[in-house]
C-alpha cells in the first residue's frame, strides 16, 4: 500500500488544523512537517511548536507526524521533536557529522528513524547507515521551498534505492519528496517508492479532491 504524506509547508496556516484534517479525511495517513533553518536552506520555517499543535488531530485520527529535519546540528533539536510528537524524525547525511550517532539518538528518545539526501549527493552515502534506518528519503527538489518541479533523475534513484534496500533485505519505507503530483506519481510507485509527500498537490485547490485525484494516479499502471 501506498502511503500519502501531506506537506503542510503548501498549507494556508491561517487554517492549519482545518486543512490538515480535511487532507486526512480524504485519505493522508501521515502529515509531513518541514522544517527549515535559514542556514542548512535558504527558507525558515516551523519548529517543534507545530508539531505539539498538530499532535491532538494526529492522535485523534492515528495520523503519523512525519518530521523532515533541513537544518545544521539537528542533535541540537531533535528531542525537542520527539516531545513535541514526532513519530519519525528524518535528517540530512550533509547535516549530520556523525550520522549513525544521531540516527541511534533518534531510535533512542523512541521515534522512527529516517535519512535523506539532496538531489546531488551519490546515493553510495547511504549506504553504511541503510541497516540502521525506519525510513530512506529521495529528494526530488533541492530542499527549501514547497512548490518547485520535480528532477526527472529522480525516478532512477528511487529505482537504485530500492535495489540497495532489497539486496540487504531491509523492510526500511522509501519515501520521496518534492514536486510529486498526479503527472509522476504512478512510475514513482512503479520504481519502488512506499511514501509520497506532497504538499502544493494537496493544498492548492480543492484539498479532497485532490487528494482522490493523486490515490487514482498511483492505481494507474504505467
Ligand atoms: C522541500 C520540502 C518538501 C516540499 C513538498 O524542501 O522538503 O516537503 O514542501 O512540497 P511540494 O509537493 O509542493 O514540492
Ligand atoms: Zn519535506
Amino acid at each position: 500500500m501506498t502511503v500519502l504524506s501531506a506537506s503542510i509547508l503548501a498549507a494556508d496556516f491561517a487554517h492549519l488544523e482545518d486543512q490538515t484534517r480535511t487532507a486526512i479525511e480524504a485519505g493522508v495517513e501521515w502529515i509531513h512537517v518541514d522544517v527549515m533553518d535559514g542556514h542548512f536552506v535558504p527558507n525558515i520555517t516551523m519548529g517543534p511548536i507545530i508539531v505539539k499543535a498538530l499532535k491532538p488531530l494526529a492522535e485523534e485520527t492515528g495520523a503519523v507526524m512525519d518530521v523532515h529535519l533541513m537544518i545544521e546540528e539537528p542533535d541540537r533539536y531533535i528531542e525537542d521533536f520527539v516531545s513535541a510528537g514526532a513519530d519519525i524524525v528524518c535528517v540530512h547525511v550533509e547535516a549530520c557529522r556523525h550520522l549513525h550517532r544521531t540516527i541511534e539518538r533518534i531510535r533512542a528518545l523512541g521515534a522512527r528513524a529516517g535519512v535523506t539526501l539532496n538531489p546531488a549527493t551519490s546515493l553510495g552515502t547511504l549506504e553504511a547507515i541503510l541497516p540502521d534506518v525506519d525510513l530512506a528519503m529521495i529528494m526530488s527538489v533541492n530542499p527549501g521551498f514547497a512548490g518547485q518541479s520535480f528532477i526527472p533523475a529522480s525516478i532512477d534513484r528511487v529505482r537504485r534505492l530500492r535495489g540497495m534496500l532489497d539486496t540487504i533485505g531491509s523492510t526500511a519505507l522509501l519515501e520521496i519528496d518534492g514536486g510529486v503530483d498526479t503527472s509522476n506519481v504512478a512510475e514513482i510507485v512503479a520504481v519502488g517508492a512506499d511514501v509520497l509527500v506532497s504538499g502544493s498537490a494537496i493544498f492548492k485547490g480543492d484539498i479532497a479532491m485532490n487528494v482522490e485525484a493523486l490515490q487514482k494516479a498511483v492505481t494507474v499502471t504505467v
